[in-house]
């Protein structure tokens, strides 16, 4: 079953400050501090897309783009963002059924996407993005990860819950994320965890 995050359109931003406080926005500042001037960019899943506001704060100009949320809720909230001079394109569709070029993009963006994910569909998703880069490309990927802390599993297994409930997502565990970067030949250059390691930023390139 697809997720549909229509649903949670209008309490998602507030619902994710309660539980994380800042440190989803923290994990996903701290990537977007490596897009250079002028870059091309790929973002998908952008959620409510507060991100496009802080990527403008960054660069008020000379970026370009492309904006990819399957949920239309999450779409319209996106499109009232402040995106300053920069040129956006929204495409309100799952990324895995868009059809990009791949000499378009020197960054992508998957900010809490995957975990949504069983390992069926993250492959699929996966090997869709990866199509789009060249090597010296940016992939700059934020999510949860298990480094064996009990509370870990335990707000995990309540978001799967909560979010199959409401939104309908697929996934009821963690896919193997990290494996899908190694064995397609991704490096990490820098990276950074939050909220006592539960949270990880990567910027990965090929
Ligand atoms: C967990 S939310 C994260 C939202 C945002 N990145 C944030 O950190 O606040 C995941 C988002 O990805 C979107 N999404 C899920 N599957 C997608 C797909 N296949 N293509 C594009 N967007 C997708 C959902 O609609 C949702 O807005």
């Amino acid at each position: 079953m697809a997720a549909n995050y229509n649903n949670s359109a209008w309490f998602y931003d507030p619902l994710s400050r309660l539980v994380y406080g800042r440190e989803l926005i923290n994990a996903q500042l701290y990537l977007l501090q490596h897009i250079k001037p002028n870059s091309s960019i790929l973002i998908v899943g952008g959620g409510t897309g507060w991100i496009l506001d802080e990527l403008t704060k960054l660069h008020p100009s000379g970026l370009r783009i492309t904006y990819v949320e399957v949920a239309a809720g999450m779409m319209a909230l996106s499109q009232k963002r402040n995106t300053g001079n920069n040129l956006v394109i929204y495409i309100n569709d799952a990324i895995e059924h868009v059809n990009l070029s791949n000499d378009d993009f020197d960054v992508v963006i998957t900010p809490f996407l995957f975990d949504n994910f069983t390992e069926q569909t993250l492959s699929t998703v996966f090997t869709h993005i990866h199509k789009l880069l060249k090597p010296g490309c940016l992939w700059l990927n934020a999510d949860f990860q298990l480094t064996g802390k009990w509370w870990q599993q335990f707000l995990l297994k309540s978001m799967f819950v909560f979010f199959k409930v409401i939104c309908g997502i697929e996934a009821s565990k963690l896919p193997a994320i990290e494996v899908y970067f190694t064995q397609n030949g991704y490096k990490t250059i820098a990276e950074k965890a939050f909220f006592n390691d539960f949270i990880i930023a990567k910027v990965y390139t090929m």
